[in-house]
């Protein structure tokens, strides 16, 4: 059973159960029961400030492509459909949340832009990776990142430049409350041919490596300071575990992917086998990367 939900809330865009294996790159998942998707800043604006008043929790979702959803989500969830125009002033870049991640990164090289060749392979919307903090190849967002504009659990709009200690490895400060709705990066005109050649080098490291031709959330767990997760799960001899269709790819350890039908209970269980193995063969606990949706 569906929550009820208040009449304000009701008046803006919204969508009722829609399966999470449509909303996320992994597949899996059960339904999402309240699916908002505001197409502007202001709609945004009031729907946290109605879930506030209600006292009623809600959760925020991008492209899907860093979630394990492990059944249905009663809470309301908001999707931003803002307009995907990526705007140059300068050196700088900047969009809306809900635009493209690749899609901003191919419109920098576009411009002779550098700084986010290295974000050409990451899949997802500009605001997940903002509040992943996502990177790649000895970048992350946290680098190039100018300003943003986020919305506060009460509805506060606030606009600010990055400080100190906000952004980590994987993480930043902001709880699953804090919705991103802009940021702007500072980026370096660069040589249009060689940022293309960067690009290509990357994408090219990337298709050796990670199962790209099957669903996945990217890396499951985190790397332990000092080791490298994909690696600890290859050693414990875990490739081409699979159970149903959830398999920890041959291909690199630390992408468990779905030919097609994992079911959930499929997905956790082997998330769960690969962290006991590998905790009894290197002593190592594995902390997942993904954020996982109960
Ligand atoms: P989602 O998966 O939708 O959400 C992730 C988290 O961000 C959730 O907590 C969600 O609540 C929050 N969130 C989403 N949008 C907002 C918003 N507007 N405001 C506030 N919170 C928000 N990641 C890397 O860092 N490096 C990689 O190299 C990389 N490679 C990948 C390769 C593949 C093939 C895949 C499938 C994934 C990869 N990822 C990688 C993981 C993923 O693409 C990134 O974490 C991405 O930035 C997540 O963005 P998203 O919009 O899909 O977020
Ligand atoms: N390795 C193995 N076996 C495997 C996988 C990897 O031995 O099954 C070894 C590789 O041979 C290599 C080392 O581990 O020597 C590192 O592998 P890789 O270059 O694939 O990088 P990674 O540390 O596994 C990280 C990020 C990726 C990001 C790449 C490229 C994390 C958890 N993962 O992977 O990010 O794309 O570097 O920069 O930080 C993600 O966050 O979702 C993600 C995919």
């Amino acid at each position: 059973m569906a929550l009820p939900l208040p009449d304000e809330l009701l008046k803006l865009p919204h969508k009722r159960d829609v399966s999470f294996a449509r909303l996320t790159t992994l597949g899996i998942g059960g339904l999402c029961r309240w699916l908002f998707e505001p197409t502007t800043e202001a709609e945004a604006q009031a729907f946290v400030r109605a879930c506030h008043r209600e006292g009623l929790a809600f959760r925020v979702l991008g492209g899907g492509s860093n979630l394990v959803v492990l059944g249905d989500v009663e809470v309301p969830v908001l999707r931003l459909r803002l307009p995907a125009i990526a705007e140059r002033h300068g050196a700088e870049i900047a969009a809306p949340a809900s635009h493209g991640h690749i899609a901003l990164a191919e419109a920098a090289t576009r411009e002779g832009l550098s700084g986010l060749e290295w974000a050409s392979g990451i899949p997802g919307s500009l605001g997940g990776a903002i509040r992943m903090n996502a990177g790649a190849y000895g970048h992350e967002w946290v680098q190039v990142l100018a300003r943003y504009r986020f919305l506060t659990p009460e509805g506060e709009l606030i606009e600010k430049a990055p400080e100190s200690g906000e952004f980590q490895y994987r993480t930043s400060w902001f709880s699953g409350r804090h919705v991103v709705l802009w940021a702007e990066a500072r980026l370096v005109a660069g040589d249009s041919a060689r940022i293309q050649a960067q690009v290509a080098e990357y994408r090219g490291r990337r298709g050796g490596s990670q199962p790209l031709s099957r669903r996945n959330a990217g890396c499951i767990f985190k790397n332990p300071p000092g080791q490298n997760a994909g690696r600890l799960i290859d050693e414990a001899g875990l490739k081409g575990l699979r159970i149903g269709d959830a398999e920890v790819s041959p291909e690199h350890g630390n992408f468990l992917v779905n030919h097609g039908h994992a079911r959930v209970e499929d997905f956790a269980e082997l998330m769960a086998r690969v962290q006991a193995r590998v905790r009894e063969i290197h002593g190592v606990e594995l902390e997942p990367e993904v954020e996982i949706w109960r």
